[in-house]
């Protein structure tokens, strides 16, 4: 009882500060694409006396209010890691689980994302998830495919390497079809042959749970990206501390290798 009362006065707490971390967000220099490792369910279970999929439960809500935001404060583009190339080394129960929270996510908040023009974008190798999950994500991309809100990027058995390794076999093959000279190769060639071809890189990039690692991350796309990391586990991160990350990225001097 005593711990339920401390999360709700924290929720609350956070929820007073929200009108006055807003105030501090500059509207015009939001990032344009922010992107989140979302870290620490296992270790927020733990710390409650819980199983781990209730720190993945935990872990879709906040994921919902995150995507909530980023709408309302006209973000263009958010990437989430969900499942990595290297979660499938977990007990086979807890894949299940996470496979099992994105259908039932998917199921439950489909109408309501497609309501508010967002485009559903699966990255990553789809193919070995189970059915039952490629199902919910291609119905949800072809449903949302021509929305021109938010476009929500979730990572799915997603491998930054790999991403890159594909986008150099699909140049190869065009080389080798003569479709294409080596010469023609630019970054920007590069980059339309990753998942997150046409967007904006992400300017800022959030990790939650103290980690100070990209985990094979978008690393092509992150090249350029302020990192924000914050000792909050992913199911307490919220509105407010997205706010905190975006106020912090704000006074940030970007300078790509240059001078102030
Ligand atoms: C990392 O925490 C979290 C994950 C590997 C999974 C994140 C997935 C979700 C929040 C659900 C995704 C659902 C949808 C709808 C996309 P961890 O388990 O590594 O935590 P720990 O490091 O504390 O053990």
């Amino acid at each position: 009882m005593l711990k339920f009362s401390h999360l709700f006065s924290r929720f609350f707490k956070d929820k007073e500060d929200e009108p006055e971390l807003l105030k501090q967000i500059d509207r015009t220099k939001l990032p344009q694409h922010v992107a989140i490792i979302m870290d620490g369910n296992g270790r927020w279970a733990q710390s409650k006396g819980l199983p781990r999929s209730a720190g993945h439960r935990a872990g879709v809500e906040t994921l919902r209010n995150i995507i909530e935001a980023c709408v309302e404060l006209e973000i263009k583009v958010l990437t989430v890691y969900a499942f990595s190339t290297e979660n499938w080394k977990r007990p086979e129960a807890e894949v299940r689980i996470l496979m099992n929270l994105i259908v039932e996510y998917l199921r439950k908040e489909l109408d309501e994302m497609h309501r508010q023009n967002i485009s559903i974008r699966p990255i990553g190798n789809l193919g070995p998830l189970p059915e039952e999950a490629k199902k919910e994500l291609f119905r949800a991309r072809e449903t949302t495919r021509n929305n021109t809100g938010l476009i929500f990027n979730v990572a799915l058995n997603y491998g930054g390497r790999k991403e890159i390794v594909e986008a150099a076999k699909a140049i190869g093959a065009k080389i080798e079809a003569k479709k294409m000279r080596a010469d023609d190769i630019t970054e920007d060639i590069f980059a339309g042959h990753l998942f997150t071809a046409g967007q904006p890189d992400p300017d800022l990039l959030i990790r939650p749970s103290g980690e100070l690692r990209i985990s094979n991350y978008l690393l092509w796309q992150l090249a350029y990206a302020e990192f924000y990391y914050t000792g909050v586990y992913w199911p307490d991160f919220n509105k407010a501390e997205l706010l905190k990350a975006i106020a912090d990225f704000q006074k940030r001097s970007r300078r790509y290798g240059g001078l102030a």
